[in-house]
C-alpha cells in the first residue's frame, strides 16, 4: 500500500465465534426482564390473547404454577395486570384489598417470595370509561386521580409488591405516591416510574388482553406525543426530582433514541418496555415465515440493551430466557 493510504482490519475481530463472543460489547441476561402476566378473576381458565399468540390471560389458581416456570427459566420478577370481571367509574378494582392484583401479589409472595412483584399503577384496567384517571368534564381530573393512584399504590404495597411502577401519567405521581408509601410506613418500596409514556398504537394488542380500551377519545392529554423528544427529558428529570428509582421509557423500539437521552441524563436504572404491538408485529411476520422469529427477537432485546437500557420488561422474557438456557448447555 501506497503511504497516503489508511487501511484498517476490522474483520480480525470478527473471525470466529470465539473471538466474537470475546469482544461482545452487550449481553442480555434471564434477570434482566420482567415479564407480564395478565390474571383474570374466575378459576382454571387460560385464555390465549388473540393478538399476542403464547401470551395467555390466566386464572390465580394457576398462577403458583407458572411463576414456578418462570423462576425455573432464571426470571427474578414479575409484573401483574390485572383484568377484573366488574368495573365502575372511579375503579374501585384497583385499590380493594381482595383486588385481583392485590389477591395475586399476596399469591405470589406466598409461594415464590424471591420472585419480585412489580406492580403496575393504574385505574384504565379497573374504570368503566376506560381511562387511567377519574373523569371530570370529559377530561381525566388529573389531581383527583392522583388520591385514588396513591390508594392503589398502598393497596399494593400491603399485599407484598416489592416494586411499585405508576403507568398513569398524570402530573406529580411519583411525589404523591412516595408521600403515600413512605406514610404508610413503605419507606423501603422503590417507584419504577413509567416516566416517558407515549400515546402510542403500539399498545393496541395490550388494550385486547387487558380490557382497557378507553371507551371515548384517546390518551393524548395525558400520554406524550411521538413527536416530542425534549419532552421526554422534562419528563426524566421531574420523576428524578419527585424521587423515583427506576425509569420506564415505553414504547422501546421506535423509541430507542429516547432510552439513550434517558440514559445519558440519570443516574438510576433504565428500563425499556418492549410492549404488546412490538410483540404482535415479531409474531404475526413469524407465523407466516417472513423472519427468523429467534434471531429477531434477540436482535431486537439486544439493541434495547446497546441504545442504554439496563432491564427490559418484555412478553418475550420466557423465550429469551429458554434460549439462554440452551445455549449454556
Ligand atoms: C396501563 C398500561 C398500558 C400498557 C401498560 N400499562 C396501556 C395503555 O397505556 O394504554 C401497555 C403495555 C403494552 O402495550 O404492552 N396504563
Amino acid at each position: 500500500m501506497e503511504e497516503r493510504y489508511t487501511f484498517k482490519r476490522h474483520r480480525r475481530l470478527r473471525s470466529s465465534e470465539s473471538m466474537r463472543s470475546l469482544v461482545k460489547e452487550t449481553h442480555l441476561r434471564a434477570a434482566d426482564f420482567i415479564y407480564p402476566l395478565f390474571i383474570l378473576e374466575g378459576t382454571n381458565t387460560k385464555n390465549e390473547v388473540p393478538s399476542m399468540p403464547g401470551i395467555y390471560q390466566i386464572t390465580l389458581d394457576l398462577l403458583a404454577e407458572e411463576l414456578a416456570d418462570i423462576e425455573k427459566l432464571g426470571i427474578k420478577s414479575v409484573m401483574f395486570f390485572g383484568v377484573p370481571n366488574e368495573k365502575d367509574e372511579v375503579g374501585t378494582g384497583a385499590y380493594i384489598e381482595t383486588g385481583i392484583v392485590q389477591e395475586a401479589t399476596k399469591r405470589a409472595k406466598k409461594h415464590h417470595p424471591n420472585l419480585l412483584v412489580v406492580a403496575d399503577t393504574c385505574l384504565c384496567e379497573y374504570t368503566s370509561h376506560g381511562h387511567c384517571g377519574v373523569i371530570h368534564d370529559g377530561d381525566v381530573d388529573n389531581d383527583a386521580s392522583l388520591k385514588l393512584l396513591a390508594k392503589t399504590a398502598v393497596s399494593q404495597a400491603e399485599a407484598g409488591a416489592d416494586i411499585i411502577a405508576p403507568s398513569n401519567m398524570m402530573d406529580g405521581f411519583v411525589t404523591v405516591i412516595r408521600k403515600a408509601l413512605d406514610d404508610a410506613g413503605f419507606t423501603h418500596i422503590p417507584i419504577m416510574s413509567y416516566a416517558v409514556k407515549y400515546a402510542s398504537a403500539f399498545y393496541g394488542p395490550f388494550r385486547d388482553a387487558a380490557d382497557s380500551t378507553p371507551q371515548f377519545g384517546d390518551r393524548k392529554t395525558y400520554q406524550m406525543d411521538p413527536a416530542n423528544r425534549l419532552e421526554a427529558i422534562r419528563e426524566a428529570k421531574t420523576d428524578i426530582e419527585e424521587g423515583a428509582d427506576f425509569l420506564i421509557v415505553k414504547p422501546a423500539l421506535s423509541y430507542l433514541d429516547i432510552v439513550r437521552d434517558v440514559r445519558n441524563i440519570v443516574d438510576v436504572p433504565v428500563v425499556a418496555y418492549n410492549v404488546s404491538g412490538e410483540y404482535a408485529m415479531v409474531k404475526a411476520a413469524s407465523e407466516k415465515g417472513w423472519i427468523d422469529e429467534q434471531s429477531l427477537v434477540m436482535e431486537k432485546l439486544l439493541s434495547m440493551k446497546r441504545a442504554g437500557a439496563d432491564l427490559i420488561i418484555s412478553y418475550f422474557a420466557k423465550d429469551v430466557a429458554s434460549w439462554l438456557q440452551e445455549e449454556n448447555q
